[in-house]
């Protein structure tokens, strides 16, 4: 089914000349007095909007939405309080924004218009607060209702945004990116959800495959969210003349290793892990080369568990549930080269994703088993349930090996304790690399994807030595969970700069607030978009 479509556009426009069905204007609480251009809009409307602060009826307040009927060119008047300007923040902003734009839907609104000007102040600019208002609302529309087969034609939804601003610049290239970021972050949540007995490791290869395949227009308006995006591609490629057999080559590469070329390849871990399931293993392996052939490339490896039984070592209830989720770092990563390719950022690019399912069977891997991975190393088996690690050892020696790359970014919900260091406020990531690890912090500042990392000390190399193999895949006591997860997968990355982002727990979100829904979350999308838009070779 095709998606419905939001466009974002910046218009530069007198707030009393917006025709809309309804106007969204910020104030700070400390700072309710009307600027030139709102005194004007309040006099159009009879003084309703300084009535309305006079009379203490909309104080500012953080959170606070106040919708004032009008019934004009403009339907709805719609005052939102951004609290203290001092404590205001590109965070509070953003969910502000995500916030009144799932409101406005939920009150079968279908069209807004945002006063730009009236939610940045002197910490943020312009360009910054546009990108920040699309991406921001296009996230917190994201609805997940392609299982749900009544009352479909209830499903509300928001058709388009519209930012008044007064400004003269272009915002064009900000609304690109955060339509095409949006979409591969709704598009990761989308298939995240998918449940597992559709999304097979098979069928998210065939996924993978129909990235890399040309796009025709009309599917850039389903999926891109933004016309502009798809007008932008129809000019780029005016040769042809006849826009409805206009296609786009994609610049993206997809090969599919199956079983039999996995096991040919002697990824022994990844076997191990995969053998216990009727659906069987893929290896997807997708290339963007954005910077020229010669520049060597950075290599996201994505955990792909199609499902998350625990193996042998079953997942008890109710911690086998969501388990569907242990795909969204391949799929993250699968969303972001995408990205990547559409933006035509000038970086090179290849994502590893190892896809099966970890499940029971006679014919499941055992604790006590010792697997040789890509590397040659040999793996003692200890727990059957700390499978991502041993299905990403193989992708990371693969990935290092084969594209000797100049970064190794790997992304998984490899551990449950992840909750236990940060919960469900942030990521934590390790580095063996200084300069790497702050391109990450820098870009989680920008992308609001809050990260924080942890030490990859020589100590916890000691609680992974094994009795009969090289190195065992866990430790026995379970201390410090995350850190010893890294510690494994770095026998694997043969010293290239390397991060590993644990999204064990924030793949998923329980609470439906601000740029978050329910379920899958997306994340590390915004991140790595952030981290790949400022890379220097
Ligand atoms: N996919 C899980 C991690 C996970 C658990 C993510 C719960 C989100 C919620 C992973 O494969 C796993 O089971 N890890 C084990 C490792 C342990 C056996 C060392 C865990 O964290 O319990
Ligand atoms: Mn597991
Ligand atoms: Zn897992």
């Amino acid at each position: 089914m095709e998606k419905a479509t939001i466009s974002v556009k910046v218009l530069k426009s007198e707030l009393s000349k917006v025709k809309d069905n309804a106007l969204v204007i910020g104030f700070f609480k400390d700072k309710l007095g009307l600027s030139v251009e709102l005194k004007k809009l309040d006099k159009d409307f009879n003084n309703i909007v300084s009535l309305c602060i006079k009379n203490s009826d909309f104080k500012g307040e953080k959170g606070e939405v106040k919708t004032i009927f009008v019934n004009k060119n403009i339907k709805n008047i719609v005052l939102v309080g951004l609290g203290e300007e001092e404590k205001y923040s590109f965070d509070v902003f953003s969910s502000t924004i995500a916030d009144v734009s799932k409101r406005l839907r939920d009150n079968s609104t279908e069209s807004f218009s945002i006063h730009l000007e009236s939610f940045k102040n002197s910490k943020l600019n312009d360009k910054e607060t546009v990108e920040k208002i699309a991406l921001s609302s296009l996230m917190g529309l994201y609805k997940f209702t392609e299982y749900k087969t009544k009352g479909k034609d209830k499903i509300k939804n928001i058709k388009g945004i519209t930012i008044i601003t007064d400004s003269n610049k272009k915002f064009d290239s900000q609304t690109i990116y955060a339509s095409v970021v949006a979409d591969a972050v709704n598009k990761t949540r989308d298939l995240v959800n998918t449940p597992p007995n559709v999304a097979t490791p098979e069928y998210v290869a065939n996924y993978a495959k129909e990235l890399a395949k040309p796009t025709k227009i009309k599917d850039f308006r389903g999926t891109s969210k933004i016309k502009d995006f798809a007008v932008q591609k129809i000019q780029e490629f005016s040769r042809t003349k006849n826009p409805k057999d206009f296609s786009v080559k994609s610049n993206l590469k997809c090969t599919v290793f199956d079983e039999k070329q996995i096991a040919k390849m002697k990824m022994g871990c990844f076997i191990g892990v995969a053998q216990g399931s009727i659906n069987k293993p893929r290896l997807v392996v997708l290339e963007y080369y954005g910077a020229g052939k010669i520049q060597k490339p950075i290599a996201i490896v994505g955990k792909g568990i199609t499902f998350d039984s625990g193996g042998l070592n079953v997942k008890p209830y109710p911690f086998i549930l969501n388990m569907k989720d242990d795909k969204g770092g391949a799929v993250a990563a699968m969303h972001v080269i995408e990205a990547c390719s559409k933006l035509k950022l000038p970086v090179n690019l290849v994502v590893v994703a190892p896809l099966c399912e970890n499940m029971i069977d006679a014919a499941s891997y055992r604790p006590d088993d010792v697997l040789t991975a890509y590397n040659k190393m040999t793996v003692e088996i200890r727990n059957t349930d700390a499978e991502g690690r041993l299905v990403l050892a193989d992708a990371l020696a693969y990935a290092a090996e084969q594209y000797k790359p100049q970064a190794i970014i790997d992304i998984a919900t490899l551990t449950g304790a992840s909750m236990i260091v940060l919960g469900y406020a942030g990521t934590p990531f390790l580095s063996n690399d200084s300069k790497l690890g702050d391109k990450i912090k820098d870009a989680s500042a920008k992308s609001l994807e809050k990260v924080w990392e942890l030490p990859l000390w020589q100590e916890y190399e000691e609680s992974i030595k094994s009795d009969v193999a090289d190195v065992k895949h866990i430790s026995d006591d379970g201390d410090a969970g995350v850190i010893i997860g890294a510690t494994f997968l770095k026998n694997f990355v043969n010293d290239i700069p390397w991060v590993h982002i644990d999204i064990g727990t924030t793949v998923w979100s329980k609470v439906d607030k601000g740029v978050l829904t329910k379920g899958a979350t997306g994340a590390t999308v915004r991140l790595l978009m952030e981290m790949l838009r400022e890379w220097k070779n």
